[in-house]
C-alpha cells in the first residue's frame, strides 16, 4: 500500500475519530455482529474504529463483507500495539523501507511458537511485539474470531486482507481498505 496515495482518506478518518458520536455509531453498526465479534470490534482504538466504519460504509451491499470490514483490523490489539510503534512503522515504511525489512526479518526470526498468538506472546512486550502485531494483525484477528466461532468465510476475509486478494470479495475489501 502506498501511504501517500490514501492520505486524504487517512485525514478523513483522523477527523472522524474525533467525532464525539463515534462510539454511538460503532455500537449501532456492531449490531450485525455476534456478541464476541462485537466485543473485539469495540476493543479497537478510535482511529481503527473510524477507519473500519468508513470501509464498512462502502460495502453495505454485501452483509458478510460489511461484517468483515468492521472486523478486519481488530487484530491491532491496543494492549500490544502502541501508537509510537504505529507511527514508527509508517515512518519507516515511507522513508526507510529497507530498515523496516531488516527489523521485520529480525522480529519474525525471534517469534517462536506454533500459532500466530503463541508467536506473538513469545516476544517481549514493547516494540518487537508491537511490530509483530502490526505485521500479522489480519491473522491475529482471524484466530480470535475463529475461537469465537465466527463464520469461516468471514474469518478468511479478515485473515487474508493484508495479502493478495483470493477472490472478488477479498478484492473489494482490499480496494476500499486502501482508500482510507
Ligand atoms: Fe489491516
Ligand atoms: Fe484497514
Amino acid at each position: 500500500m502506498n501511504t501517500w496515495k490514501n492520505l486524504p482518506g487517512k485525514l478523513w478518518v483522523s477527523f472522524m475519530a474525533l467525532n464525539p458520536r463515534l462510539h454511538r455509531r460503532a455500537l449501532s453498526a456492531g449490531r450485525v455482529l455476534s456478541p464476541a465479534e462485537r466485543d473485539l470490534f469495540l476493543s479497537m482504538d478510535r482511529y481503527d474504529l473510524a477507519h473500519s466504519l468508513a470501509v464498512a460504509s462502502r460495502l453495505r451491499e454485501d452483509p458478510l463483507l460489511y461484517r468483515a470490514a468492521l472486523l478486519h483490523d481488530s487484530g491491532k490489539l491496543v494492549t500490544e500495539l502502541k501508537l509510537r510503534v504505529r507511527w514508527a512503522y509508517t515512518f519507516l515504511e515511507v522513508f526507510r523501507p529497507r530498515w523496516l525489512q531488516r527489523l521485520t526479518n529480525w522480529v519474525e526470526g525471534e517469534a517462536l511458537g506454533r500459532g500466530v498468538l503463541e508467536r506473538m506472546r513469545s516476544l517481549p512486550p514493547g516494540w518487537k511485539r508491537g511490530l509483530f502485531v502490526q505485521l500479522h494483525h489480519g491473522e491475529i484477528a482471524a484466530e480470535l474470531l475463529r475461537r469465537a466461532g465466527s463464520d469461516e468465510v468471514l474469518v478468511g476475509l479478515v485473515e487474508g486482507h493484508q495479502k493478495e486478494p483470493a477472490d472478488e470479495r477479498a478484492a473489494s475489501l482490499r480496494r476500499v481498505d486502501d482508500l482510507f
